[in-house]
């Protein structure tokens, strides 16, 4: 039977981590993986989260099964975050439960809503590959609509006209902020706007919101999500905690389902436990316990949010130096100072991909989409002329 199954392609990112490491080239930059990176080039666990690990192994007085749900005091504590402390709950018409990352969440969101009798999914192009991957894992159907236009803005026509085309049984994927691939975001205007076509629309809105606090603060980035929670009736919402705690490999996340009346959401929770039970059983604990445990106490909550304020200050600073490039070559880089969180993609053609790592040893995906985390004072000159130099 196995070997009724065919080889499948290896995962572009993952092949590419490992070209970047083969490579010899001492002044070698990798832009690929999603991760961020400091000004020396490392990755390393929050502070804030490491004091809270250290908590958790003097308290955690059990490894006994928490259930589908996981640790809703996690859930709880980051609700006030995502959808502002006035009602973080909506009266009663919000409620979560822990997934496995933000992915995991994204697939237990899918699966709901294909339960609930969604059918289409509408999703910008470009997206994250993993979307329609998933969708068409689930078998749900898919329909595109464009979302940057070719300036570096959001395309407000391409979200106008597929929310004026969703139908009963269609959902509407937005990326809360900081928009893999393209860093490209809605403004606040363009939110207020599309919050009021859903409001009006058949179609059952499903925000992924990966990356808060990235793009312009944890208030600010939860902008978009929270209009449309003012203006929808129901809303799907994927929350990772992988990025802005940095627990990556720890696979924190959230899923959290508004209803239009509070009396439907317990259906709703009941059908995401189901799925949880018969997918993964129960989230990993870890991650969880320890954003917990910061959100829990007011320094540790400070340390966090000061360290994360770092993270983004160093990525504005590289944004900035990129944008004062402006014209490098062949590329405009000016857009990507107003662009928001890990990600821009350079229009660059497959074979100036392959020229950048070819001659210069820069490594990123081929559809041109850099991490801007992996920039730093050190680099951004070399990054800069070697732009010049592939696309002039
Ligand atoms: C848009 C988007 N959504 C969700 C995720 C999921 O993140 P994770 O599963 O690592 O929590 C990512 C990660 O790259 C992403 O870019």
């Amino acid at each position: 039977m196995l070997n009724n199954l065919e080889q499948q392609p290896a995962d572009a990112l993952l092949a590419l981590i490992k070209l970047h490491n083969d490579d010899p080239r001492v002044d070698k930059i990798d832009l690929g993986v999603g991760v961020y990176r400091t000004g020396q080039g490392d990755t390393p666990v929050f502070g804030a989260i490491k004091a809270a690990e250290q908590r958790l192994v003097e308290t955690q007085a059990s490894k006994a099964y928490l259930g589908p749900e996981g640790d809703m005091g996690f859930v709880r504590a980051l609700m006030p975050y995502i959808f502002g402390t006035d009602a973080p709950d909506m009266g009663g018409r919000i409620e979560g439960m822990q997934t496995p990352g933000g992915t995991g969440s994204l697939r237990l969101a899918f699966a709901m809503a294909d339960r609930a009798g969604i059918t289409r999914m509408w999703m910008g192009s470009p997206t994250w590959p993993n979307h329609p991957q998933i969708c068409k894992d689930l078998g749900i159907g898919m329909e595109t609509f464009s979302h940057a236009t070719p300036e570096g803005t959001a395309d407000m026509d391409g979200i106008r006209s597929a929310i004026a085309s969703a139908q009963s049984g269609d959902a509407i994927l937005l990326h809360g902020c900081c928009h893999n691939p393209t860093g490209i975001d809605y403004t606040n205007e363009q939110w207020d706007e599309i919050a009021g076509l859903l409001a009006d629309s058949p179609g059952l809105p499903i925000l992924d919101l990966a990356y808060q606090g990235l793009g312009h603060g944890m208030e600010q980035d939860a902008y978009g999500l929270r209009r449309v929670a003012a203006a929808a009736p129901e809303m799907l919402v994927a929350y990772s905690c992988d990025k802005n705690f940095g627990l990556y490999r720890d696979r924190t996340g959230a899923l959290y389902a508004m209803t239009a009346e509070p009396g439907a959401l317990a259906a709703v929770m009941s059908n995401g436990h189901a799925l949880a039970r018969a997918n993964w059983s129960q989230p990993p604990d870890h991650g969880a316990a320890a954003a917990r445990i910061v959100m829990e106490d007011e320094g540790l909550t400070v340390q966090w949010l000061d360290e994360l304020d770092q993270m983004r200050t160093r990525m504005r600073q590289m944004r900035a130096r990129l944008a004062a490039a402006g014209q490098v070559g062949g590329v405009d880089l000016t857009p990507l100072g107003g662009q928001n969180g890990l990600f821009s993609i350079i229009p660059f053609t497959p074979e100036q991909v392959q020229a950048m790592r070819d001659r210069h040893g820069i490594y990123f995906a081929g559809s041109g989409r850099i991490n801007v985390a992996g920039l730093t004072s050190a680099n951004i000159d070399n990054f800069i002329a070697a732009v010049a130099e592939v696309t002039g």
